[in-house]
C-alpha cells in the first residue's frame, strides 16, 4: 500500500459519518496537483480514491464532490467504500478514521494493490477512469455466475459493453452463452465463435409451447368465454399429444414438449363451436355452441399468417425427436460454437415476448433436466428487457416475465444465469433486478432511472451515482461482488464490434452516393426480410 509520505498528504478529515466524510485540503495544494515518482497526479478528480490510515488498516474513500470554501480553503466530499488490511481489500469498515485524521492520495501502485485479490484470474474489462493504463479486474466466477444487469440510456454503449465482455470468454471450449438478439446486432461481433441462428429459418414449432404460453397467445382473458376456452384448450392439446406419442402416453402432460397436430385441435374446437344436438324434442345447441368463435378467429389468424410460419407451419420439425435437434442447435453443441446469437429481428413484433419466453424456458428446462448441469453453466442474455420483463406485466408478457423471474430466483441451482440489458431500469421487474449481484451501469440521463439504480446499491455508494449523466460512451460503473470496489471503467472496445454503431447523420447527408432502391425495400418488406 501507499507510503504515507508528505508528498502523498492531501488534507485532514473535517467531518465524518458512517458512510461519508469531508476532507479539508492542505493549503499548499493550490494547483490541485501532486508529483510522485515524476508522475503528475491531479487531486480531487471525481471518482478517484483517497486513503486514511487507521492503525494497521487503511480506509478507502471515493471522491464524489470537490468545492471551494474560501480562497485558500477547499474541500472534498467522499464516500467510504472499504478498507485494506494486510494488502487485501474488504468492503466495509471495522474502525473508522477520526476527526482531524490525515488523508492521502493514492498512486498507481496503491491502486493496483487494492485490486490484487480480484486480479488473480487476469480478467480485465477495461481501464479504470482517472488512472490511465490501470486495468479494472473482476472476478469472472462471481460476475457470470450470479445474474448481471447492464443498464444505460439509449446509445450509452450497452450492446458494445456486452460484446466486449463476452468476447473475453468466447474462445473457451466449454463456454455457453445464449443471446436473444432482438435487433440482430451481435452476429457481427461473434463471427468466429458465434453460433448464429436466425430463428425464423430454424423454426420454433408451436408444440414447444407449454400451456401458459399457448394461453397467452390464443386466449383473450377479457372474453366471457375465456374459462371455457382455457379448459377446452388444455383438454384437446393433452389428448392430441397423447394420440401422437403412444409410447409416452402415461407420462405426457399438457406442458410436455412433444409433437401434436394443431390442425386436429383446431378441428375439434370448430366442432364444439358449431355443435348441434338432436333430442326427442328437436335440435338444440351444444354446450359450447358459439363460445369458441373468436378463439378460432385468433387461432386462424396465427395459423394462416405467413409471418408466423416458422411456428405454426413447421417444415422440418414435425416429430417429437426434433426437440433434440433444436436443443443441439440452440446450445451450439452440433457445431461446437460457444456464443449462440439468436436473431429475433424477423419475429413479428406481437409475438416477440412469447418467443423470448419459449426460448428462455427451453434453455432453462434443458439444464433443469440435465444431470450434469453443474458442468454445463449457461448464461442467457436478454436485450431490451424492459419490453418483456416490465414491473407491471400485461397479459402479453406474463410468460416471459415468469420464466426470467424463475431463472433469476432459481437459476443459480441449475447453472443458468442471466444478463439483463435495458435502457429503462425503472420500468423493469424489481424481482429480477433485485436478484442481480453485479451491475454495469452506463450513462443514464433520465432522473427516474438514476434514482432507481441508486436504490439498488448500499447507501454508501449512492454518491457515486451523481456521475451517471456525465459518463462517456462505453464508460460504466461496475458495482457488485465481482469487483473490489465500485469503480468507474472505460470498457475495452470489442473487436469486431456489434452492428450497433451510431449513424452519423450529417456525414450520410453530405455523402453523394445514395444507393437506396425503393423496389428492393418494398420487396424485402413484403418478404419480411430484415437485417
Ligand atoms: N467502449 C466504447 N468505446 C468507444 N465507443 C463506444 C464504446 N461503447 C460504445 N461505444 C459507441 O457508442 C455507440 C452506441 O453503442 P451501443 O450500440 O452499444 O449502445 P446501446 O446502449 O446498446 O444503445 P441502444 O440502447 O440503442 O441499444 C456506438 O457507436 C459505439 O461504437
Ligand atoms: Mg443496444
Amino acid at each position: 500500500m501507499a507510503q504515507f509520505s508528505k508528498e502523498h498528504h492531501i488534507g485532514k478529515i473535517k467531518s465524518i459519518t458512517s458512510s461519508a466524510f469531508i476532507v479539508s485540503l492542505d493549503e499548499d495544494l493550490y494547483t490541485m496537483e501532486r508529483t510522485v515518482d515524476e508522475k503528475v497526479y491531479r487531486i480531487g478528480q471525481i471518482g478517484s480514491f483517497i486513503v486514511m490510515p487507521v492503525g494497521t488498516v487503511e480506509v478507502i474513500g471515493i471522491i464524489n464532490r470537490a468545492y471551494q470554501v474560501s480562497e485558500l480553503n477547499r474541500e472534498l466530499e467522499a464516500q467510504i467504500i472499504g478498507s485494506v488490511s494486510d494488502g487485501k481489500f474488504q468492503k466495509g469498515v471495522a474502525t473508522f478514521p477520526t476527526l482531524g485524521g490525515d488523508v492521502f492520495m493514492t498512486d498507481e501502485e496503491s491502486v493496483s494493490a487494492m485490486f490484487t485479490s480480484f486480479a488473480q484470474y487476469g480478467f480485465a474489462v477495461g481501464d479504470i477512469s482517472g488512472y490511465p493504463g490501470e486495468r479494472q479486474y473482476i472476478d469472472p466466477n462471481k460476475f457470470f455466475g450470479k445474474h448481471i444487469a447492464v443498464l444505460g440510456s439509449s446509445g450509452s454503449g450497452k450492446s458494445t459493453t456486452v460484446a466486449s465482455i463476452l468476447q473475453k470468454v468466447q474462445m473457451f471450449e466449454n463456454t455457453h452463452v445464449i443471446i436473444l438478439d432482438i435487433h440482430n446486432e451481435y452476429s457481427a461481433a461473434f463471427r468466429e465463435y458465434g453460433n448464429l441462428i436466425n430463428i425464423t429459418e430454424l423454426e420454433m414449432p408451436y408444440w414447444f409451447m407449454n400451456f401458459e404460453e399457448m394461453r397467452e397467445m390464443f386466449v383473450d382473458e377479457n372474453e366471457s368465454s375465456s374459462q371455457s376456452q382455457i379448459m377446452m384448450l388444455k383438454d384437446l392439446v393433452l389428448n392430441a399429444k397423447k394420440a401422437r406419442n403412444q409410447e409416452l402416453q402415461s407420462i405426457i402432460t399438457v406442458d410436455s414438449p412433444v409433437f401434436y397436430d394443431l390442425n386436429e385441435v383446431r378441428a375439434k374446437f370448430q366442432f364444439y363451436d358449431t355443435e348441434r344436438i338432436s333430442t326427442s324434442t328437436g335440435v338444440r345447441e351444444g354446450p359450447f355452441f358459439g363460445q369458441f368463435t373468436r378463439f378460432l378467429v385468433r387461432l386462424d389468424s396465427k395459423m394462416t399468417d405467413l409471418r408466423y410460419g416458422f411456428m405454426f407451419r413447421p417444415k422440418k420439425f414435425k416429430d417429437s425427436n426434433a426437440l433434440k435437434d433444436i436443443l443441439n442447435r440452440l446450445l451450439g453443441l452440433d457445431n461446437k460454437k460457444q456464443i449462440t446469437a439468436i436473431d429475433l429481428s424477423g419475429v413479428p413484433f406481437d409475438i416477440v415476448n412469447t418467443i423470448v419466453a419459449l426460448l428462455a424456458r427451453t434453455v432453462f428446462d434443458f439444464n433443469f433436466w440435465n444431470k450434469n448441469k453443474k458442468e454445463f453453466p449457461i448464461l442467457m442474455l436478454f436485450e431490451e428487457a424492459h419490453n418483456y420483463l416490465p414491473q407491471i406485466p400485461t397479459p402479453q408478457n406474463r410468460a416471459a416475465r415468469k420464466i426470467v423471474e424463475r431463472i433469476a430466483k432459481e437459476g443459480r441451482k441449475y447453472g443458468v444465469a442471466c444478463m439483463i440489458v435495458s435502457q429503462r431500469p425503472s420500468e423493469l421487474s424489481e424481482t429480477i433486478l433485485s436478484q442481480c449481484n453485479n451491475f454495469v451501469i452506463l450513462r443514464l440521463t433520465n432522473p427516474a432511472d438514476q434514482n432507481f439504480v441508486k436504490k439498488l446499491v448500499p447507501d454508501s455508494f449512492a454518491g457515486m451515482f451523481d456521475m451517471l449523466p456525465s459518463m462517456r460512451q462505453g464508460e460504466a460503473l461496475f458495482v457488485g461482488d465481482a469487483t473490489a470496489l465500485p469503480s468507474r471503467v472505460q470498457l475495452d472496445f470489442p473487436q469486431p464490434p456489434p452492428n450497433s454503431a451510431d449513424i452519423l447523420f450529417y456525414d450520410k447527408w453530405v455523402a453523394t452516393e445514395f444507393p437506396t432502391n425503393v423496389g428492393e425495400v418494398v420487396d424485402r418488406w413484403w418478404k419480411q426480410e430484415r437485417g
